[in-house]
């Protein structure tokens, strides 16, 4: 399955707003459950490496490696990030190139066709005791009409690609084959300009090479959409019209002593 939101210079400058915006979050996410020091952590569909360099900071682990399957955000993830290793890697295959203590992934799962699944595989390859943190959008809530237009042509977008651009929906009711730790919601409202910087990239570097778009969006409608971000932009709008839901889950594949209860 493609990933529809493109991995060129403006591909990566939006994921490092992104990374901006919620990366200090999830940083208190995984410390939260990982409090032990980690050897060995991977982050899964890494991009340019923004979420990558957050675990290595998160976590201080000796080796942490970034998969993707976009060579272009690879080498830029390995040129600015030289403490961490990235792999090429298709994480919708089979099992893992590596095993790991901590494993993390952001905004990746919405981009594959069945989320619970490809969990429960990359669940597969975590070390003894070890952690699979995921945050996904399950919601984003707006009253702004240019932002639920945007968030409904992008959500239909990537639906045609057979995805689920809310897949934390689908995580908060999955069946797990490892321990769940934790399947928590956090919310994060953020500024109109936050979201318009978000959403502008978009509007302009995607929506134009999408059929599904262009089939079913006019272009004055396009226009629109797009002056009106930029304009939400430029007046550096920071009322918070908008606030994103996550889905937060923690797996864990807990090993029980066997001998535990045996001389009782
Ligand atoms: C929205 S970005 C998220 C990047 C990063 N986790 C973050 O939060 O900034 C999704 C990433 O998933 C990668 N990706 C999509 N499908 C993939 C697949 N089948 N295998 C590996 N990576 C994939 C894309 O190349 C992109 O870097």
């Amino acid at each position: 399955m493609r990933y529809t939101f493109g991995t060129n210079d403006i591909a990566a400058q939006r994921l490092e707003k992104i990374g901006e915006i919620f990366n200090p979050h999830s940083s208190r996410f995984i410390r939260k459950y990982a409090s032990k020091p980690v050897v060995s952590a991977l982050d899964l569909g890494c991009g340019p490496g923004f979420t990558t360099h957050m675990l290595f900071m998160t976590l201080n682990s000796r080796e942490v490696y970034g998969l993707d399957r976009s060579e272009e955000f690879l080498e830029r993830a390995a040129e600015r990030f030289g403490h961490s290793v990235f792999i090429k890697h298709d994480l919708a295959g089979t099992s893992l190139p590596l095993k790991a203590e901590v494993m993390y992934s952001r905004f990746i799962l919405a981009h594959l066709s069945d989320p619970v699944a490809t969990v429960n595989r990359w669940s597969e390859d975590l070390c003894e005791n070890g952690l699979l943190f995921l945050e996904e959008v399950e919601d984003i809530k707006t009253d702004n009409a240019v932002f639920k237009r945007y968030l409904e042509i992008n959500r239909g977008l990537v639906a045609s690609q057979g995805a689920n651009l809310y897949a934390g929906e689908l995580l908060s009711k999955g069946k797990y084959s490892r321990e769940t730790v934790a399947n928590e919601s956090f919310e994060l409202p953020i500024t109109n300009s936050q979201a318009a910087a978000l959403f502008y990239p978009n509007a302009v570097n995607v929506w134009e090479k999408e059929n599904y778009v262009l089939n079913t969006v006019s272009p004055e409608e396009r226009r629109a959409i797009a002056g009106a971000l930029s304009k939400i932009l430029s007046a550096r709008d920071n009322n918070s019209g908008i606030s994103w839901k996550l889905r937060r889950i923690v797996l864990k594949n807990s090993k029980e002593d066997p001998y535990f209860g045996m001389f009782i």
